[in-house]
């Protein structure tokens, strides 16, 4: 039981420091920040897909965990496009300035689907439908608004 709310308490910790992190590269290199935010994105979708797979089992708890990374994505990607981010090392599509409201509706979709996937997935049926849905809106914002990777 100790042990159990020490590790709880030193994975708070490592969030909380990894937050810390993620904020500081926020205000200096928005281009690294965006593409943590994407490669958080990935890891949570690699766990889902495992589960949707049946190559893990279905749990509930780690179900939830992959769309509260989603969530924490779509509230804070929006601010991690400044006009200076532009050019760089980056595949973000200059159509995210030029149609800044068509990008603001991709990620606000990306943000709901992931809500209600939080919400509605009960188990693994659920869980497929939810993550699809999900899914669907990373595609349709990588479609229109990144530049196609070689
Ligand atoms: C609202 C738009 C949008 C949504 C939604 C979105 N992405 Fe992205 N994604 C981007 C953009 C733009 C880039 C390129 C960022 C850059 O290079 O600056 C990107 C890059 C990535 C990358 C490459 C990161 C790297 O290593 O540079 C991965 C992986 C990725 N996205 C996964 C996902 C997954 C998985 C989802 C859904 C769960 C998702 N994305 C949802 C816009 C989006």
């Amino acid at each position: 039981m100790v042990r159990e709310k020490l590790m709880i308490r030193s994975a708070l910790v490592a969030a909380g420091l990894l937050l810390g992190v993620t904020v500081g590269i926020a205000q200096t290199d928005p281009i690294a920040a965006r593409q943590q935010e994407m490669k958080n994105n990935g890891q949570a979708s690699r766990i889902g897909a495992g589960m949707v797979r049946g190559q893990e089992p279905f749990d509930l708890a780690k179900a939830q965990q992959v769309f509260n990374t989603y969530i924490h994505t779509a509230d804070n990607l929006g601010k991690l496009f400044p006009e200076s981010s532009k050019t760089g090392k980056t595949a973000a599509s200059p159509k995210i300035w030029d149609d800044r409201a068509g990008f603001d509706a991709a990620l606000a979709k990306f943000g709901a689907e992931a809500r209600k996937g939080l919400a509605e997935t009960k188990d693994l049926e659920s869980f497929k439908i939810a993550f699809a849905a999900v899914g669907r809106t990373c595609g349709a914002c990588h479609e229109g608004f990144r530049v196609k990777q070689n």
